[in-house]
């Protein structure tokens, strides 16, 4: 999982989209009353809830301890745990649901998560998800690491974005028959005005900055924006839109 120190009321307020996002993976879940849904990498619990209105009893899992506080605090009916999913030990549950949470688990750590859903889900039980997909934030990632290199700094790439043809294999091989798989662009426009893009990339992109001083950081940040500005800053609207991918899919244990 991410070294992101996350602070959950910047994560819900300057950067809102990811849940107002995730309200169409929750209509592809298409939640029924009493069913027994986990949420996987809940965050701060607002799509948890937006499930939990559909009448299905609900838990929320995150890594971040942080991130649980606030959903409890927020939520207080609602059941919420600090778990890593490469190591849960749930219950039996009729769905289990993830937004924007897949990606931060390493590639080599997946088959860890999709047993465990494996072992969550009752014979027939669904598992929906979306995470970055192949191509995610290519520009962004690309003009960080440009500028990052131009100082003489090397970055790992902190995320899995997979492509259908790499995960839809790994589902199977967990005996998740994929019904339904969509890899596509979503460009998005982020909050905070001219601020934006260097916002998301401190909440976002912090580990691509792992050992770069406060004072390079700034300047490879002023140096970013300038190089995407052409590309991605509407100056009209005065919005960064960064170039997002999704993977969303549906799948069922058989
Ligand atoms: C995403 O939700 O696509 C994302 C999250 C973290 C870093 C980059 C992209």
């Amino acid at each position: 999982m991410p070294d992101n120190e996350w602070d959950p009321d910047d994560y819900d307020e300057g950067h809102g989209f990811v849940a107002e996002y995730g309200k169409d993976v929750v209509r592809l879940l298409d939640p029924q009353p009493g069913e027994r849904i986990l949420d996987l990498g809940c965050g701060t619990g607002t799509l948890t809830a937006a499930i939990a209105d559909s009448g299905a009893d609900v838990v929320g899992i995150d890594a971040a301890a942080s991130m649980v506080e606030q959903a409890r605090e927020r939520y207080p009916d609602l059941a919420f745990e600090v778990a890593d999913a490469r190591e849960y030990e749930p219950g039996e549950f009729d769905a289990v649901f993830s937004n924007a949470a897949l990606h931060w688990i390493p590639g080599k750590d997946h088959d860890a998560v999709l047993s465990m859903v494996d072992d969550a889900l009752a014979d027939g039980g669904r598992f929906v998800a979306e995470l970055g997909g192949r191509g995610n934030v290519t520009q962004v990632e690309g003009a960080v690491r440009a500028e990052l290199a131009e100082r003489g700094h090397d970055a790992d790439h902190p995320w899995y974005f997979p492509s259908i043809g790499e995960y839809a294999p790994r589902l199977e091989a967990h005996g998740l028959e994929v019904t339904s798989a969509r890899l596509f662009d979503r460009p998005t426009e982020l909050d905070g005005g001219e601020a934006g893009l260097r916002e998301w990339v401190g909440m976002f992109g912090d580990e691509l900055f792992d050992g770069v001083s406060e004072a390079d950081r700034a300047t490879i940040l002023d140096a970013v924006e300038e190089r995407l500005r052409p590309a991605l800053f509407d100056a009209d609207a005065g919005t960064w839109t960064v170039d997002y991918r999704r993977l969303r899919f549906a799948a069922e244990k058989a």
